[in-house]
């Protein structure tokens, strides 16, 4: 380690994949004046040519010095265990003081500084969890924080991250922009990066949570951890099979972003396309190569997860556990949902809740696409007659079976055939995917004109178990 400080200030070494994304980068959106300037811009502590991989002493060293300052969170048997068949145990890192399991690494990280970098501070790029670690748990030591964030991180975690009396730099469009943005301050001002996945005592400080589970639950047939740039699994991983090497380590990404499945696939991290998803803490483009090296050759098993099971997860997170769960710390109940994990059947599976940050708004919206999903909020169109009692029998039949509406609209004027009929929209609550066909059905019968489906709420057009 102390060897990876010193590479950190002479800020000599080059990293030839940084290179290659900086230059696609280049081609596509940023700014070509400062590329000769950035081309220098590397993080001696990722380097592709030589990844670090860490050692189980690395993880208990972390466990050992964060132990006063993060919270040893719960690992309880879930309600959910009836409902999947599988010995479920949810490890409650969402209840962190800031959040999320990011305060592991971050701790370490800054424990780790040597006295004269702890005095200068360090810099990271970051949406939202790790610069919130960072920026906490650097006002809790008194080390200086600075952190870029792009424009795009959401406000509330901005306006959190400044609480802590942190230097918040909002700048750059996405977070390979505010990577480079941060790397460039590192270098003037002799700040530290910190990558949030790949610095190696990042990856050490989140291993402290496989120790913590092994403890907590005996006799584990496997875990399931939600995978972005890697860092987490790597730690996880590490610590859990060197303890009880049977163990199933599954990793899980949404299917927006599955960049260490593509790293699986070309045997090294590479960059993949990344779309927009519930699972915003998993949006990494491509892992880290730390993190890959020490992980890679633990994960027993690899799935992608569909958007809608996110959205399903949180919601019996919310229903079943009270949990409050942001996307990617759902992705693990959501392969278990769509029947990606069913060898786990009858086994005693701990899934990582790590982390709690989802905006208010996406809560809401998460909590309609799941019933929605589901087959309990449904919306849909259908032609009624026109003469009086025509939208009350249509009422009525809704009523007969249990079904109840939430919001009701009617239309006349553009109905292009029968003058006689009436247009109605309907929003309305069932109790599940058979009263859902049951409604469908009895729509079917009575009516000639039904249309389901609109653009804001999926329908009857369930997501299909795998
Ligand atoms: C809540 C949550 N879960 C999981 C992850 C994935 O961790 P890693 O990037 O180390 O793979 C993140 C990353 O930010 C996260 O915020």
């Amino acid at each position: 380690m102390k060897d990876l400080n010193q590479k950190a200030n002479s800020q000599e070494h080059v990293n030839g994949h940084e290179h290659d994304l900086i230059a696609r980068s280049k081609s596509n959106d940023f700014d070509t004046s400062t590329f000769d300037k950035d081309e220098e811009l590397v993080d001696p502590f990722c380097v592709e040519e030589s990844p670090q991989k860490i050692t189980f002493e690395d993880v208990t060293s972390a466990a050992f010095k964060i132990k006063c300052g993060v919270i040893n969170t719960p690992c309880v048997k879930s309600r959910l265990s009836d409902m999947t068949g599988i010995d479920l145990y949810l490890k409650k890192d969402f209840l962190q003081t800031t959040g999320s399991f990011k305060e592991r690494g971050a701790r370490y990280a800054l424990l780790m500084l040597p006295e004269e970098q702890k005095q200068i501070g360090v810099i990271s790029a970051s949406l939202g969890n790790h610069a919130l670690a960072l920026c906490y748990h650097g006002y809790k030591l008194g080390i200086p924080v600075t952190v870029v964030m792009p424009v795009v991180a959401p406000i509330m975690k901005i306006a959190a991250c400044r609480q802590y009396g942190a230097n918040v730099i909002v700048e750059g469009l996405d977070m390979r922009e505010a990577k480079r943005i941060a790397l460039r301050h590192a270098k003037e001002k002799r700040l530290t990066y910190i990558n949030g996945y790949d610095h190696p005592d990042i990856m050490a400080g989140q291993g402290t949570l496989g120790l913590e589970i092994v403890e907590q639950v005996s006799n584990i047939d496997a875990v399931v951890v939600p995978i972005g740039g890697g860092g987490l699994i790597a730690g996880v991983a590490l610590a859990v099979k060197t303890l009880h090497p049977n163990v199933m380590i599954i990793g899980v990404e949404s299917e927006r972003c599955p960049s260490f499945y593509m790293a699986r696939k070309a045997d090294r991290p590479t960059l993949a396309n990344i779309d927009s998803t519930l699972a915003d803490g998993l949006a990494v483009p491509m892992v880290g190569y730390n993190a890959f090296a020490t992980a890679n050759p633990l994960i027993d098993k690899l799935v992608v997860v569909k958007e809608e099971w996110i959205a399903i997860a949180i919601l019996k997170l919310v229903e079943n556990e009270k949990c409050i769960v942001e996307g990617a710390g759902a992705t693990g109940l959501a392969a278990i949902l769509a029947g990606q994990l069913d060898e786990l059947k009858g086994k005693r599976v701990v899934l990582l809740l790590c982390g709690g940050n989802i905006d208010t708004t996406i809560l809401g919206r998460c909590l309609e696409r799941g019933l929605a999903a589901e087959g309990r909020l449904l919306k849909f169109m259908v032609t009624v007659s026109d003469r009086p009692g025509g939208i009350a029998e249509l009422c009525r039949k809704l009523a007969n079976i249990g079904v109840s509406i939430k919001d009701i609209m009617h239309e006349r004027a553009w109905i292009m055939s029968d003058i006689f009929s009436v247009e109605v929209k309907v929003v309305c609550e069932t109790r599940d995917r058979d009263h859902a066909e049951q409604l469908k059905n009895m729509l079917y019968q009575n009516y000639q004109r039904v249309v389901f489906g609109t653009s804001d709420v999926s329908t009857l057009n369930l997501p299909q178990r795998a």
